[in-house]
C-alpha cells in the first residue's frame, strides 16, 4: 500500500489474551470503515503483553490468532498494513528518547497502572509511593518496570509512525493523552518533530461492561469467563453467557444511569445490529428482560458467525498469513526507519557512516 497522500492512523491491540466484543465494538469495527480515508497502520503490540505473566507458546498462539481476527473482522490487508510490533525496529528505541522526558510520577498516576498494581497487591499512595495493601503481597509479586513504563511504549508506537489519528476505545484516553504530552514536549525541547495525534472515540460502543459486573468494563483478561465475551466464543457460548447477563429487579427496558446492566446489553445490541438504542428500546416496549436478552444473543451470534467462519480458513492457512505480516512489517518498517532517523538527529545521535 502507498496513499502517502491520505493521513495515517495507528492503533493497536494486546495480544494477552483472546479479543472481546469491547475490542470488537470499541475499536476493530470502526477501524475496518477507515480503510478507505486512510493510510492505516493495525499493530498487534506482543511486547506489551509480556508486562504481565505469560506462557511464551500462548503469546506466540495469540499474536497470530489477533492477526486472524483482524482480518476476519473486515481489515483488509489489501487496503492497509498489518503487523506484529516486535517485527518493527524502532518501538523500543523510541520508547526509550521518550522516557527521558517523561516523568516518573505521570506514570505512577496513570489509571491503569494503579489498577494493574492493585491486581498485584499494591497501591500507589498520596505520594505516588508504591505500598503493599495486605501483609503477604510483598513475598508473592512485585511491579515490573514494565508495566509503569507501559504507557511511554504505547506513545512510541504511534509517534513512531507520525500517526495523525489513533482510533481507539475510552479506556485508551488517558494514555492518548499522555502520548500528546509527550509529542508536544518533544517538539518543544528539540524542535517540531512529531504530528500530534488525534483520539478517535466512537460515540457508541467505546466502553462495553462486563455482563456480571456491569461497573466494570469488558477485558480479556477478566477472571470470571462469564462476564466476557469473545470475537471466538461459540454460538452456544455467546448466548449462554447473554442469557445470564446481570440486570436488575426492575422489568422496563430503558438506557439510564441506574441500569447498567440493561444499558450495557442495549448498547451491545444497537452496535451489533446497527439499531438506535432508542429503536429498540420502542420496539421492546411491554417485553420482559428474556426477550431482550434473546435479541441480543441473536443479534450477536449472527455478526459473529461470519467472521467466525473466515476465521477457521484464515488461522489454518499459515502461508498467507505470513504473507500479510511480511508485507505489513515492511510497510511499518519503512515508515518507522524515517521517523526514527529524523528523532536521531534532533536529540542529536552522530549518524551511522554508510
Ligand atoms: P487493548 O488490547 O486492551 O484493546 C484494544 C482496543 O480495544 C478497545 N477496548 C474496548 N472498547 C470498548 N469496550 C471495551 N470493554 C474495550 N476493551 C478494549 C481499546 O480501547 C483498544 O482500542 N494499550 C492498548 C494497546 C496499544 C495501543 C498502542 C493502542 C498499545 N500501543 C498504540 C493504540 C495505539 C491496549 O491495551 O488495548
Amino acid at each position: 500500500m502507498s496513499e502517502a497522500s491520505k493521513p495515517v492512523i495507528l492503533t493497536c491491540a494486546q495480544p494477552t489474551g483472546q479479543l472481546t466484543i469491547g475490542n470488537y465494538l470499541g475499536a476493530i469495527k470502526n477501524w475496518a470503515t477507515m480503510l478507505d480515508d486512510y493510510e492505516c497502520y493495525f499493530g498487534v503490540v506482543d511486547m506489551h503483553a509480556i508486562t504481565v505473566k505469560y506462557t511464551p507458546a500462548d503469546l506466540r498462539k495469540n499474536t497470530l490468532s489477533c492477526v486472524a481476527q483482524y482480518i476476519a473482522c473486515g481489515l483488509d490487508p489489501a487496503r492497509s498494513n498489518i503487523f506484529i510490533q516486535s517485527h518493527v525496529t524502532g518501538h523500543t528505541e523510541l520508547a526509550w528518547l521518550l522516557s527521558c522526558i517523561t516523568p516518573i510520577g505521570d506514570l505512577q498516576r496513570m489509571t491503569q497502572f494503579k489498577e494493574k498494581a492493585a491486581k498485584l497487591g499494591f497501591n500507589v499512595g498520596e505520594g505516588n509511593e508504591l505500598k503493599f495493601t495486605h501483609e503477604g503481597a510483598r513475598a508473592q509479586a512485585s511491579v515490573n518496570s514494565g508495566l509503569l513504563m507501559y504507557p511511554v511504549l504505547m506513545a512510541a508506537d504511534i509517534l513512531l509512525y507520525n500517526a495523525d489519528a489513533v482510533p481507539v476505545g475510552n479506556d485508551q484516553r488517558q494514555h492518548l493523552e499522555l502520548c500528546r504530552d509527550l509529542a508536544q514536549r518533544f517538539n518543544h525541547t528539540y524542535s517540531e518533530t512529531f504530528t500530534i495525534p488525534e483520539p478517535f472515540i466512537p460515540e457508541a460502543g467505546a466502553r462495553i461492561m462486563s455482563l456480571q459486573d456491569p461497573g466494570r468494563k469488558m477485558s480479556k483478561s477478566d477472571g470470571n469467563q462469564s462476564a466476557t465475551l469473545f470475537i471466538l466464543d461459540e454460538p452456544g457460548q455467546l448466548r449462554k453467557k447473554i442469557m445470564s447477563a446481570v440486570t436488575d429487579s426492575e422489568s422496563e427496558i430503558v438506557a439510564r444511569e441506574d441500569k447498567p446492566g440493561v444499558s450495557n446489553l442495549l448498547q451491545i445490541y444497537s452496535t451489533m445490529s446497527g439499531r438506535s438504542v432508542a429503536a429498540i428500546e420502542e420496539s421492546l416496549k411491554g417485553e420482559g428482560y428474556g426477550t431482550l436478552k434473546k435479541d441480543v444473543a441473536d443479534a450477536v451470534v449472527a455478526q459473529l458467525e461470519p467472521v467466525q467462519a473466515t476465521y477457521k480458513e484464515l488461522i489454518a492457512d499459515k502461508a498467507y498469513l505470513e504473507s500479510v505480516l511480511k508485507s505489513g512489517a515492511e510497510a511499518a518498517q519503512k515508515r518507522a526507519y524515517k521517523v526514527l532517523g529524523k528523532v536521531y538527529r534532533k536529540a542529536g545521535f552522530v549518524e551511522r557512516p554508510r
